[in-house]
């Protein structure tokens, strides 16, 4: 039922934790399931340095969250943007179409970090 990719980042999920000093933080909720996701990101030089998940929630989100910080690690923030739901559930080799929902945490709580930072960060 899932792909060897979504399994993979679910068993051995990439960048979990927590950033102290964050330059920004998203949250994200799931109104279908109540999950919640918590996206940090640490941004130098208009990119993302550094990211860290925590996941609350089922195992497609653990992976998707796990995903998206390495699709994004590195990446100018309006790269970042760009990054869809979609996307991240693509590079993960598809999801079983009852799971697409959770694949909606991860980018929605990236967007929101980024968007957290720079409510912070005008210049
Ligand atoms: Fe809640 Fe997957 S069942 S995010």
């Amino acid at each position: 039922m899932y792909t060897e990719k979504v399994m993979d980042h679910f068993t051995n999920p990439r960048n979990v934790g927590e950033i102290p000093d964050a330059d920004g933080i998203g949250e994200e909720g799931n109104p279908v399931c109540g999950d919640i996701m918590k996206i940090f990101i640490k941004v130098d030089d208009g990119k993302i340095s550094d990211i860290k998940f925590k996941t609350f929630g089922c195992g497609a989100a653990i992976a998707t969250s796990s995903m998206v910080t390495e699709m994004v690690k590195g990446k100018t923030l309006d790269e970042a943007e760009q990054i869809s739901n979609k996307a991240v559930a693509e590079a993960l080799g598809g999801l079983p179409p009852q799971k697409m929902h959770c694949s909606n945490l991860a980018a929605d709580a990236l967007h929101k970090a980024i968007e957290d930072y720079r409510s912070k960060h005008k210049s």
